[in-house]
């Protein structure tokens, strides 16, 4: 059972995806950021969207969910804990619900931290979670509705999942996430070969997403809490896994 994914740029730095069954034909939106480039995409593609899996309420997110909504009459999923705040929602979404995708169990994984009710989708079957505002190539989400810990603990669920899941998020934040990677883990090679990577792609106007879990283990500092070096370079030898993730996000909003 092999799923079709189309990733595109929405708004400034926004990721629009389409995932597409070619035996049923059924074509999920995660989130709708911008109705304009999600019509482009649907043209291009010819994938009709059934479905919007919601990550969380932000504007850029939901911006184009009633538009689609009275084009397509499709069915718009999202986080019960945001229901309110989420335009045309008709299922609410909790961790363990009931969710397919063309005949394929979707997970639904509550990971709190930049909104109160942010969460992800996984798809076992096709090694793929789409983790939206939660975890960035190299960066995490603003903390924006709830504290270090409550993030920390969301992120503890995402690392737990196989290491060759492809990850799609939500912004194309790599290049500022790359360069402040390096001043908390400056002596990663894996980490200076992506930044070096990352630098061309931008050059040359290519996105860096998707990622795999395994690129983020080996790259991302707010994945490697427990990382000798990162913690001997904070100066946080005997904190605790909780405390390093707190100093590097903040750290990152100054940044
Ligand atoms: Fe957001």
């Amino acid at each position: 059972m092999t799923l079709q994914i189309d990733q595109f740029m929405c708004r400034e730095d926004n990721f629009g995806v389409l995932i597409h069954d070619p035996r049923s034909g059924e074509t999920a939106l995660i989130d709708a950021p911008e109705e304009h480039a999600i019509l482009a995409a649907v043209e291009r593609t010819g994938w009709t969207p059934t479905m919007i899996m919601t990550t969380h309420h932000h504007q850029d997110h939901v911006e184009a969910n009633l538009a689609l909504k009275q084009r397509f009459g499709l069915k718009i999923v999202g986080p019960k804990g945001e229901a309110s705040k989420i335009p045309g929602i008709d299922v609410e979404l909790v961790e363990g619900s009931k969710l397919e995708f063309a005949g394929q169990p979707v997970e639904v994984i509550e990971t709190p931290g930049h909104t109160a009710g942010h969460i992800c989708y996984y798809l076992p079957k096709s090694h793929v979670a789409f983790v939206a505002d939660t975890i960035f190539a190299m960066g995490c989400g603003r903390l924006l509705e709830k504290p270090a810990p409550v993030m920390f603990h969301s992120l503890t669920k995402l690392v737990a999942l196989p290491a060759a899941t492809k990850l799609y998020c939500g912004h194309e934040y790599t290049l500022s996430n790359a360069r402040f990677a390096l001043t908390v883990d400056p002596t990663n090679s894996a980490l200076k070969e992506r930044a070096a990577k990352v630098e061309k792609l931008r050059a040359d106007g290519k996105p860096t997403l998707p990622t795999t879990l395994a690129e983020e283990l080996a790259t991302n500092p707010f994945l490697r809490w427990h990382d000798p070096a990162i913690r001997k370079n904070l100066g946080m030898e005997k904190a605790s896994d909780e405390e390093v993730f707190a100093e590097i996000r903040k750290r990152k909003d100054v940044f």
